[in-house]
């Protein structure tokens, strides 16, 4: 896409609101109810939206809600985009530079994950440090192409990806509401998805560093961090990735999709304390 492809529809969306929001919000599988918090809501369904793609997966409604949470401006994505729906990967991350062109300054990411690290719990919270973009070895990388210096740099720094201050409000705001012993951090990896992982992949992940593993996030995360936005990143671990060849488990969307809701309050909790805290720039 091009920059006037972007403008246009962040011209658009600045034509049919008011609302000038600092904060964009991507709300993960079965954790849209945030976006049903805002005071002052204004509602745009994707399909309204001039360029926007649409969203295909259960427990992903797909719309843009503009609206107040904690008193701050902010703008949620009520259901994403994932590549394993047959997307172009800057499909995927559409949405975050029309976020940049809107005047947005920090984004919030949320999804739903397997736990790798031995450590962690279903129902878990992890703070998302760094992750790991295995389809980008691949060539699946948002900014492959033409750079546009407008957006950011040729060659961005990723070491940085995750801002640390907003990382440091969450674990004080973890800490105040009490959430301490379910609030984690580590590093996410994503995979193209749709099918789950393998034992041995799991295996493989866990050896390369991976406390988390799902099928989102870093595509926007990258689009995100390369046009300057402050990125802050939750992954809810909402089962166990199976590591055990005598398990007889499975991994099922319906389990992530149940323990979303489950620990889909003390989520909203701590995100909306977070945007109590944060000061965008
Ligand atoms: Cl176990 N794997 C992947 N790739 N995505 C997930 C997941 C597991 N659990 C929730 N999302």
């Amino acid at each position: 896409y091009s920059y006037e492809t972007y403008k246009e529809t962040a011209d658009w969306l600045l034509a049919h609101t008011k609302q000038r929001p600092k904060i964009a919000v991507i709300c993960g599988s079965g954790l849209g109810a945030l976006a049903d918090l805002l005071k002052n809501k204004m509602v745009f369904p994707y399909e309204d939206i001039p360029r926007f793609p649409r969203s295909t997966v259960a427990g992903h409604a797909g719309r843009l809600v503009f609206g107040e949470l904690s008193g701050k401006q902010c703008v949620c994505m009520q259901g994403r985009f994932h590549f394993y729906e047959g997307y172009h990967i800057n499909k995927v991350t559409f949405p975050i530079r029309v976020f940049y062109l809107l005047g947005v300054k920090t984004l919030i990411v949320t999804n739903a994950a397997g736990g790798l690290n031995e450590h962690f719990k279903v129902g878990d919270i992890m703070l998302i440090k760094d992750h790991i973009n295995l389809p980008g070895f691949s060539g699946q990388n948002p900014l492959c192409g033409s750079n546009d210096e407008r957006f950011g740099v040729r060659f961005p720094c990723m070491s940085d990806a995750y801002n640390k201050e907003l990382r440091r409000l969450a674990r004080e705001a973890s800490e105040e509401l009490g959430y301490k012993e379910f609030v984690r951090e580590g590093v996410y990896c994503m995979l193209a998805g749709p099918s789950y992982e393998t034992i041995a992949e799991c295996h493989m992940l866990r050896t390369l560093g991976a406390d988390a593993v799902g099928m989102s996030t870093v595509p926007e995360v990258i689009f995100a961090h390369h046009c300057g936005l402050s990125v802050f990143g939750i992954s809810l671990i909402t089962n166990k990735a199976i590591m055990d060849y005598d398990s007889t488990e499975k991994t099922n969307h319906e389990e992530v999709l149940q323990t979303s809701t489950i620990r889909a309050e003390a989520l909203q909790r701590l995100v909306t304390q977070l945007i109590t805290y944060s000061h965008p720039p």
